[in-house]
């Protein structure tokens, strides 16, 4: 399968030949097929938009979320259309009833916005941020479980996980911490944003209040295409940031319709999940991307003297490796501005604990001679 993945596939996305694009994590790229599949709808929205809006999307929006539901094995009732994970948890934030003096748990590696988000919800409420300071680098899952655990408290009400962290690349061990934090009175909401495609989801398995997960990361989607799952005994007062002509009749039916706007990314994820069977299939393709995602990392550490920041088996397709000593004092924009300028290279360095660590990517159209570049533009 490796030998018809990566420089094989490469023809289906629009990525120019001249760039080397290791930074599928930050916005995906979407295929040429899904895009034409994305237009179509649209061109039919064009046609009669009143036609549309009022005879067409229904139907096909139910189809779509049903498409999608039996991707992530859920029920498409528990399932509501939104634009991006940001605008998941922002909906699930928003509707909880929070009081002074409750706890948000989030913890050090989770996305800035979503931190941004729960500030937002203490301006508000009186609710109060906690983080769960996760070592990194990372030997195993232990120590993830005993730092969320250390800030468990009677006034936690919510505690926010992610499945994938930003800028740590790390599988979060989902069902020992959902095990230690949930209870009838404290809820786990999980940022998935980087899981659709990335993982093999059973999301109601998973055990969570909330999941919201983004397509156009993993799944290749076109981009605002994303969906927040509710467990149906927690369905009841979650509503979309935004209320339109549906309130009061239903989750999934408030989130399918909140305005008028462009669903094509959203009426586009069936093709795109049949997209993947064409190129061989999804599990070969995140076997695929793991194994490159690894051997690129050990290389890239090996070559730079470093290491990687979190071991194999809570990697998936992208991983982050330490860079040189003489980067730490480097402002951390300037390295991934200066590989963009110079060496037509796409790929994001973040600092985390004092030190400048890059997250590669491993998408279905990258291969090995990529990150080889990668590591000699870092070394020259
Ligand atoms: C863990 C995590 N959460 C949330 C987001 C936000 O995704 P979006 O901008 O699509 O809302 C990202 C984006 O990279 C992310 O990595």
């Amino acid at each position: 399968m490796a030998a018809s993945l990566g420089q094989a596939v490469r023809h289906h996305w629009n990525l120019r030949d001249d760039i080397i694009f290791l930074n599928h994590g930050s916005y995906g790229a979407t295929p040429k097929a899904v895009l034409a599949e994305q237009r179509r709808w649209q061109d039919l929205m064009e046609e009669n938009p009143v036609n549309f809006m009022r005879r067409v999307l229904p139907e096909a929006l139910e189809k779509a979320r049903a498409d999608l539901a039996r991707f992530l094995r859920a029920d498409p009732a528990d399932l509501g259309f939104v634009e991006n994970a940001t605008g998941g948890v922002n909906a699930v934030l928003r509707s909880l009833d929070f009081q002074p003096g409750d706890e948000i748990l989030v913890t050090s590696h989770g996305y800035n916005a979503v931190k941004q988000t729960v500030h937002f919800i203490e301006e508000k409420t009186g609710a109060a941020i906690e983080i769960a300071e996760v070592p990194f680098p990372l030997e195993g899952p232990d120590s993830i479980v005993a730092a969320v655990k250390a800030k468990l408290s009677d006034r936690t009400r919510l505690v926010i996980l992610d499945h994938i962290t930003s800028p740590t690349a790390t599988i979060q061990p989902l069902k020992e911490l959902i095990a230690a934090c949930k209870s009838e009175r404290r809820l786990v909401l999980v940022d998935g944003a980087h899981a659709p495609g990335m993982l093999d989801l059973d999301v109601p398995a998973i055990g969570a209040d909330f999941y919201t997960g983004n397509c156009h990361k993993w799944l290749c989607a076109p981009k605002g295409c994303a969906f927040l799952w509710v467990a149906p005994d927690r369905q009841a007062g979650i509503h979309p940031t935004t209320i339109s002509h549906p309130f009061r009749q239903g989750f999934a039916e408030e989130f399918s319709w909140t305005g008028t706007r462009d669903a094509s990314a959203w009426l586009s994820v069936g093709a795109t999940i049949g997209f993947f069977d064409s190129i061989g299939g999804l599990p070969a393709i995140r076997a695929y991307c793991r194994d490159l995602a690894t051997e690129a990392a050990e290389m890239l550490a090996q070559a730079w003297g470093t290491g990687i920041g979190t071991p194999a088996p809570l990697r998936g397709s992208m991983a982050t490796i330490r860079l040189p000593d003489r980067f730490r004092d480097v402002p951390a924009q300037t390295i991934p501005d200066k590989l963009w300028e110079k060496h037509r290279i796409e790929v994001p360095v973040h600092h985390f604990g004092g030190d400048p660590w890059v997250r590669i990517s491993a998408a279905p159209y990258n291969h090995i001679q990529e990150y080889e570049i990668l590591r000699d533009s870092m070394l020259g």
